[in-house]
């Protein structure tokens, strides 16, 4: 996608130095735009900690060129040692979205009999090349499926913007490119079919008011920012025609893991008729797990998410400034299981499915 007409993705390799990966640093969007240098595994796993870059498939994609910058620090003697040490590094920084441990397994299987460091090297950067390729494919094909739904909304009220409303950022910054929920919004408006999306700011760390309204903004898709209790009163008076939302993982029955009050968004469509649209590539299946309630881990961040708040003061200043009153204690739970029953579809690369466990492997037959 395009920043002030200039084509970007979310990570790629250093134009000039193979040994540094490069990544849009969004802690700072949307009043800053920072491109950061990662120069080693560790710093990629603080980068996808501390959200430098976030979003699921975004974070599959650095944990594979965080493997990648594994290999080329790995002694020569002990190189297969250093990297599982590494992998299980990754593995622990963000626990919900599974993009990173089905990247890390992928890569993992690849080195099995390496023979030498060059070699781990070489697979690790093909590897983590052939991912991101891969997945901006699935972004772009989720557009493509999503289109259609919106296409149908729009020949029922021709004459009306056809409102989204949608959670989070699950845009083109939380994938290597395109999004998963703004692939179809993205595709919409490229094709002239006049779409409005209602942007959740999304509490704590307002990924919606921060990243969401920078992407529609720079692509000039029309957008509202609305605060995260909006939603509900919005679908009661017909504002909103349908939500997409992505995921941090999907079980193989349709039970669905995303940013923490997506599950409040679904009821609220339910009692409402407004269809829920989950988009996800591949990489955000879960095909080991069924029951998203009990068995998807739920990633708890620090309390002071919560308490302060990040914004711009008038002299351009970023600055975090304390929300409550400092003795009062705050929770952080960054995700949320919304149940496959509340989902009306689930948008993937290969189509569009029912949330349920033969519908997803009928798309996906080889985890049958
Ligand atoms: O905590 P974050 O910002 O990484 O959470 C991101 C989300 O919840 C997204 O909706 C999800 O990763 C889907 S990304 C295309």
């Amino acid at each position: 996608m395009k920043i002030q007409g200039k084509p970007y993705q979310t990570i790629w390799v250093h134009p000039t130095n193979s040994s540094i990966i490069q990544i849009i640093d969004q802690r700072w969007l949307p009043h800053k735009f920072v491109i950061e240098d990662i120069s080693s595994c560790h710093e990629m796993g603080v980068a996808i900690k501390d959200m430098h870059l976030r979003g699921a498939p975004c974070i599959g994609a650095a944990a594979a060129y965080g493997m990648y910058l594994a290999a080329l620090e790995a002694p020569e003697n002990g190189f297969q040692t250093y990297l599982k040490e590494q992998s299980d590094y990754l593995n622990q920084t963000r626990p919900t979205a599974v993009d990173l441990g089905n990247a890390i397994t992928a890569v993992s299987k690849k080195l099995v009999g390496c023979p030498n460091k060059k070699t781990a090297v070489e697979i690790c950067l093909n590897f983590a090349k052939e991912a991101c390729a891969e997945s901006v494919e699935h972004c772009r094909l989720i557009g493509v499926h999503g289109l259609e739904i919106i296409k149908k909304i729009h020949a029922d009220k021709p004459d009306q913007p056809v409102n989204i409303l949608t959670h989070c950022n699950a845009g083109w910054l939380a994938t290597v490119d395109h999004g998963t929920a703004t692939s179809p919004i993205y595709a919409a408006h490229n094709a002239g079919i006049p779409v409005h999306v209602w942007v959740d700011e999304t509490r704590p760390r307002n990924q919606g008011a921060r990243i969401t309204a920078f992407e529609l903004l720079e692509h000039g898709v029309p957008h509202t920012v609305i605060p995260d209790n909006v939603g509900g009163h919005l679908m009661q008076h017909g504002m909103v025609d349908m939500v997409i939302v992505g995921s941090d993982r999907t079980t193989r029955s349709g039970d669905v893991a995303n940013k923490i009050g997506t599950y409040l968004k679904a009821l609220a469509a339910k009692d409402n008729e407004v269809p829920f649209y989950v988009a996800l590539p591949h990489s955000s299946f879960d095909f080991t797990i069924r029951d998203g309630v009990k068995e998807i881990p739920i990633e708890k961040r620090g309390a002071k998410e919560v308490s302060y708040i990040q914004g711009k003061t008038k002299s351009g200043e970023i600055l975090e400034v304390l929300l409550t009153p400092e003795d009062s204690p705050s929770m952080n739970y960054a995700f949320d299981v919304t149940p496959a029953h509340l989902v009306s579809g689930i948008i993937t690369e290969r189509g569009i499915c029912a949330a349920n466990e033969a519908a997803i492997l009928a798309l996906f037959p080889e985890y049958q």
